[in-house]
């Protein structure tokens, strides 16, 4: 061993003993209470549907199971009264009474959606971050939930990979901050508190860098990497107190990571302290056998001894465990590990005292979707949104005159939400249209929708999986394309808005070509050849490619999926009530084949010259510059300023420490 390691694993030991004294004697009672069934049975997370289900399998005879003592935990279960009956079955009918959790993914707001993960990091504004958290918990809270799946904290560097949408883009560091923000929004100070819930980071790990940004896939990294880009945002979840964490689908080093004990034990536990419990996603325990480790039994074997907990869905370990124990596979003091772990949870969460505790009927009416949690979450959209470009000025739009609204997004309200809002309700959402209605009411605004998101009806029947996302127009493109060249022509400023539908993005939504569908890029060229004045609203989960609109001359304002407050927040911004501050975490690409693309590439050995010229046996395109459309960062406002003065407060810096940049920064424009 190196003496690094050797130190590393000497503060491991060190640490197991100081979670072995923090032991909680309410759980130490319990324990000793449970039989070998009844320790498994809190192992076991169950779903018994009616929410979104990830996966093929769905839980089955779940009253049932609970009676029998074999759940330790619901998800998809949302309202005192569901979550009622089914506590109560868990406390007044299994053996012990052990009170169940209540997860659920509470990706970007409640029922009050905000942005979509990767917008919202696009404020940089940590402060608002950990208050739109928090008002996700106050709500999820206020529903009976206790239990959060996210933050999601995987970098992400391949826009193709729909779930790039989950997250804070490609930065280690502003991703840290995020994650930490989201966990302190999310657990309070108190995680018994009513209106706080148990964080779960994920997916862990490195899980956004799958192979060619296909979801589910295989993911090789070496060391240096992992360390200094991916893990930094799991750590520092971890660090701001994350209650559980979630594994992830792929393989990290060659061993899948919910069965992979140097991540899950070494690395989470003994390395970085963490005393919570791991969670499997959903079915990730049996996909195992499919990464080729053999069948349930010996895949639930091997991730218990790795340090997973709790199954999602699988049943591996409430099905296989106990034959393993019989068979000397595993050890009762394994079971009673990962049992604790559990126990603890709930015990934190204060569920012991009261399993009722987040069951006030009144609660729902009082905390969900109020006026102020509204009001949050169009501040929190407008701080979002970035402004990509800015053609003589056009933008921000006087409130009057004839404004020509075009696009399949401009009233669209199936589309404001965006990925991952299983428990908002798009019916809530204001469209943009209505937006600009309410702020611009002294205004002419006319609609006409121009295309289809796309025409492609296979394309459009993969998206609309969960519900109808692309609705396809029974009026030819053309007539539509007809409509919206009148109405521009007799317009005073064109507003066109469009990009992705919110199923583009998000779980198993990858694309390999993430530009502007082919119908809308039709829509654009249209309305520019009017030679109308032209602002493009761009909508999506993703960074896109958009050369050729980049190209035109026109004004972009990205917004992402912005939530339910989408349409107000919007017209806020297109209208000069908020002047968009957003900067992109993510670098936007010239061409999918510049991907991965992002700020904090190494040097190589043979760099493309600064000219950007392209020269032969260096490291550059014979087609495209290396530089990205847009960089990580990037974003405009209305005005201008000036940056001058960069100093730095020293020349060298060694490990640790840290160093003070300073630069003078003056408002030049109105
Ligand atoms: C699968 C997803 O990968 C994960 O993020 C989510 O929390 C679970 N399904 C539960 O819905």
């Amino acid at each position: 061993m190196y003496p690094k390691q050797l130190l590393l694993a000497l503060m491991g030991l060190i640490l197991s003993s100081v979670q072995a004294q923090k032991r909680i004697p309410e759980v130490e009672q319990l324990l000793q209470k449970m039989t070998i069934d009844e320790k498994i049975g809190q192992l076991n997370l169950l779903t018994p549907g009616g929410g979104v289900a990830t996966g093929e399998v769905v839980s089955q005879n779940v009253g049932e199971k609970i009676k029998a003592g074999q759940v330790g935990g619901l998800f998809g279960v949302a309202g005192p009264d569901r979550v009622r009956k089914a506590q109560e079955i868990a406390v007044k009918e299994s053996r012990l009474g052990i009170p169940l959790l209540f997860g659920s993914d509470v990706i970007h707001g409640y029922r009050t959606t905000y942005p979509i993960p990767l917008g919202l990091s696009s404020s940089w504004d940590m402060d608002l971050v950990r208050q739109a958290a928090q008002m996700a918990a106050k709500e999820a809270t206020a529903d009976g939930i206790n239990w959060n799946f996210s933050p999601m904290v995987d970098i992400a560097r391949d826009p193709r990979w729909g779930r790039i949408a989950e997250g804070a883009g490609e930065d280690p560091y502003l991703s840290s901050k995020v994650a930490e923000a989201m966990v302190k929004g999310y657990q309070g100070e108190d995680l018994a508190a009513t209106h706080t819930m148990l964080a779960c980071v994920k997916h862990f790990a490195l899980y956004g860098a799958v192979e060619a940004g296909r979801d589910y896939n295989s993911v090789d990294m070496g060391k240096i990497k992992m360390f200094n880009q991916y893990l930094p945002p799991y750590k520092a979840a971890i660090d701001a107190g994350a209650a559980s964490v979630m594994t992830s689908f792929n393989d990290v080093d060659g061993v899948p990571a919910t069965g992979n004990r140097w991540l899950l034990t070494d690395l989470l536990r003994n390395q970085w302290g963490f005393d919570g419990f791991v969670v499997s996603d959903y079915t990730s325990l049996n996909e195992m056998t499919q990464h080729g480790l053999g069948d349930l039994q010996a895949v639930s074997a091997l991730a218990l001894k790795a340090g997973l907990d709790m199954d999602m869905v699988g049943e591996g370990f409430l099905t296989t465990l106990k034959k393993s124990l019989n068979e000397g596979k595993v050890t009762e003091a394994d079971i009673t590990k990962a049992c604790r772990r559990v126990l603890e949870a709930k015990y934190i969460s204060g569920l012991f005292d009261d399993p009722y505790r987040y069951l006030d009927f009144s609660r729902p009416k009082r905390d969900i979707l109020t006026m102020e949690h509204r009001a949050l979450a169009r501040k929190l959209a407008t701080r979002s949104f970035v402004l990509l470009k800015n053609h003589n000025d056009l933008l921000p739009l006087e409130k009057k005159g004839k404004i020509a609204l075009i696009g399949p997004l401009a009233d669209s309200r199936e589309n404001m939400l965006g990925t991952w809002a299983p428990t908002g309700d798009f019916k809530l959402a204001v469209t943009i249209l209505e937006g600009f209605q309410n702020v611009a009411s002294e205004a002419s605004i006319n609609h006409a929708r121009g295309a289809n998101i796309s025409d492609d009806t296979d394309f459009a029947k993969n998206v609309n999986a969960l519900g109808e996302r692309i609705v396809i127009d029974e009026r030819s493109p053309e007539t539509m394309l007809l409509e919206a060249v009148d109405l521009a022509k007799s317009s005073d400023v064109v507003v066109a808005v469009v990009g992705e539908a919110t199923e583009m993005s998000g779980e198993s939504s990858n694309r390999t070509d993430i530009s502007i569908p082919e119908s809308q890029k039709e829509l654009m060229r249209a309305l520019v050849a009017t030679g109308k004045p032209v602002v493009l609203i761009l909508m999506s989960g993703r960074p896109l490619t958009i050369s050729e609109e980049f190209a035109m001359p026109v004004s972009i304002l990205q917004v992402w999926h912005p939530g339910v407050e989408a349409g107000n927040a919007i017209a806020d911004v297109v209208f000069g009530d908020y002047n968009p501050s957003g900067k992109l975490t993510a670098t936007w690409p010239m061409n999918v084949g510049q991907i991965p693309i992002y700020h904090s590439a190494k040097n190589t050995g043979r760099p493309a010259p600064e000219s950007g010229e392209f020269q032969k046996f260096r490291s550059n395109y014979l087609d495209a510059p290396n530089t990205p459309l847009l960089p990580f960062g990037y974003g405009l406002s209305y005005t201008t300023f000036e940056y001058s003065n960069l100093s730095l407060s020293k020349r060298e810096i060694n490990q640790g420490e840290s160093i003070t940049v300073t630069v003078s920064v003056n408002k030049t424009g109105d």
